[in-house]
């Protein structure tokens, strides 16, 4: 799944055709619980699922799947050069980091060539907007173009939640000057069947302004 909006992988075929996973080592960054490494794994791929959180890593655990989990940072992959055929992440370490260039050049190194790497992130627009689900979330509150972090600290002050903002253009360049040609940049739209309201995702804003932005790169 790329997002709330409910476009799975098996409608999308980002990743390419479905008959040609198998058999593919395919490195998932930011996995969390791991979802899109199962499937891909049920598809006959050879997933790696990666995530910084060691307890995220033990839900994937708990829940299954005869595939390695790898607790690093997407920064930093413990990856020899040209380890993979594709990376993916749905919403995975990219929005968290201050620096996502190291991300994607870090992806591009353990990529072996003509790889491909599909990313989604909160569609850059939302930023404007409260992230309510209802009417309020429909009025601009802030500047798109403001890239200070939102920040949630705990009562010492420490931060506990850090996301970033990138501008649409940010992230192509970001994409680009990594090292990869960008192929398609998905805006998913909200389909009538999802009536599920999740966050500041729900059908009402999904009608009306992209919640998802998914980047499609190869590395040539
Ligand atoms: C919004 S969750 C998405 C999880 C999963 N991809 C999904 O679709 O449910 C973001 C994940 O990115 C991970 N993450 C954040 N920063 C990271 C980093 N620098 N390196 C690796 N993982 C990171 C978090 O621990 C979290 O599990």
């Amino acid at each position: 799944m790329w997002g709330p909006e409910g476009l799975d992988e098996v409608e999308a075929e980002l990743l390419g055709p479905p008959e040609e996973l198998k058999g593919r080592d395919v490195l998932e960054l930011g996995a969390g619980a791991a979802q899109c490494s199962r499937w891909l794994a049920a598809q006959g791929a050879r997933p790696v699922a990666l995530d910084i959180s060691h307890r995220q890593l033990q839900h994937a655990l708990r829940i299954g799947g005869a595939f390695p989990l790898v607790c690093a940072d997407a920064g930093a992959l413990p990856f020899a050069d040209a380890s993979f055929d594709l990376a993916c992440s749905a919403y995975g370490a990219l929005p968290f980091v201050a620096d996502p260039r190291l991300v994607l050049r870090e992806v591009r190194r353990v990529l072996r060539p003509g790889g491909r790497l599909v990313f989604s992130v909160t569609h850059p627009i939302r930023w404007a907007f409260p992230d309510e689900p209802g009417p309020e979330g429909l009025s601009v509150s802030g500047s798109y173009f403001d890239r200070t972090p939102y920040v949630e600290q705990d009562e010492t002050g420490h931060a506990v939640y850090v996301e970033h903002h990138r501008t649409l253009g940010d992230r192509v360049r970001d994409v680009v000057a990594s090292g990869f040609r960008l192929v398609d940049l998905v805006e998913p739209e909200w389909p009538a069947w999802n009536t599920a309201e999740w966050g500041g995702w729900s059908p009402l804003r999904g009608s009306l302004i992209p919640g998802t932005a998914i980047f499609v790169c190869v590395r040539d």
